[in-house]
């Protein structure tokens, strides 16, 4: 079913939050979150534990009302019209109910015979084709009681795949899941985007989301600290440049003289804020210019390089601190 709301652009928003706010008692678990996320995206969610984000999820799938403010999904007020809304919606939320005594394959079919839509003469293929996505044919027969967290994870993102979606709301995927699970959840999440599924998930893990993210949203306490396309988050942060030589109080002198601030000596290294760093990007050929200064001066130059800023850096530039639970 067409949704005339997002007419089908590539640049609208298919989840959008205003001021959306739950409290638990005196606990603000969302705090006036205000989102947006770009059709064709793989957004990623971003926050230590307690930070709110499986908290949003729910909202946004209509499973617990918000204390106030807004939401929509695919241009469609939620909670209010979340029936026309799901159908569109593949969802993996923390702890996906399973029947334990069937095993995972007949958990598929049952979930898919749930779904009024679902072709009853195409249900195998479509649960044989689930599982081989998420890597589960070979434990198919198994009973979902039996299955390790990883196993259960992979099923229910089996559960979410079973149709063709526009939208996925993922949380935490690869919870659970070993080194290899969680590669194939990001090679699959990936070319779920590339079939032009817009991907929602949710994470705790920094480098996950630099990995498969297009955007991020970084949470704190509930709180929203920042949102933007993964590589503009990252420069927010830019790297250091660090000077590898035996020859540090002069390296020092030479770059403080360029306008490199913020220096720190070690035994063996020079490292500052390159000049410029609060416009973005270092222009190469100024780099250049302080590589060559340095070698002008006779300073025997090592190494000379400026490090990348990861979402890391940005995270910790934001919000001063690292990533750690929230008291
Ligand atoms: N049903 C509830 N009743 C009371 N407080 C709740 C409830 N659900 C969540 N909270 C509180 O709201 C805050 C946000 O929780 P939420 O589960 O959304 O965090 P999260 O970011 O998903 O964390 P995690 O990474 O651990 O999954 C926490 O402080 C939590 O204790
Ligand atoms: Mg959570």
């Amino acid at each position: 079913m067409p949704h005339t709301s997002t007419g089908g652009r590539v640049t609208e928003s298919v989840i959008e939050t205003s001021a959306l706010t739950k409290r638990y008692g005196k606990q603000l678990a969302v705090d006036q979150l205000s989102l947006t996320v770009p059709a064709g995206s793989v957004f990623g969610f971003l926050g230590p534990n307690g930070s709110g984000k499986t908290t949003t999820i729910r909202m946004l799938m209509g499973l617990i009302e918000p204390t106030s403010g807004r939401a929509s999904v695919l241009g469609r007020p939620v909670p209010r019209e979340i029936r026309t809304v799901l159908p569109h919606v593949g969802a993996l939320i923390e702890g996906p109910a399973l029947y334990g005594f069937l095993s995972g394959r007949d958990n598929l079919l049952r979930y898919d015979a749930a779904d009024p839509t679902a072709d009853p003469r195409t249900r195998r293929a479509r649960a044989e084709s689930a599982l081989d996505r998420v890597g589960l044919t070979a434990a198919a027969g198994k009973k979902a009681k039996a299955y390790s967290l990883g196993m259960k994870q992979r099923l229910g993102l089996a559960a979410a795949l079973l149709q063709p979606r526009r939208l996925l709301v993922l949380d935490e995927p690869t919870n659970g899941l070993d080194p290899q699970g969680m590669r194939e959840i990001r090679a699959l999440v990936r070319e779920l985007a590339s079939e032009g599924t817009t991907v929602f998930l949710s994470s705790h893990l920094l480098d996950e989301i630099e990995q498969v993210c297009t955007h991020a949203a970084v949470m704190a306490q509930g709180r929203l600290i920042t949102q933007g396309p993964v590589a503009e988050l990252a420069a927010g942060a830019r790297g250091r440049l660090t000077v590898t030589t035996p020859d540090t109080g002069e390296a020092a002198r030479v770059l403080k003289e360029l306008g490199v601030t913020d220096l720190v000596v070690t035994e063996d290294r020079v490292t500052g804020e390159p000049p410029g760093a609060e416009e973005g990007a270092q222009a190469p050929g100024d780099l250049a210019e302080l590589n060559a200064a340095l070698v002008g001066a006779g300073v025997r130059v090592r190494g000379f390089g400026v490090e990348r800023a990861s979402l890391e850096d940005a995270f910790v530039a934001l919000t001063g601190e690292g990533f750690d639970v929230a008291g």
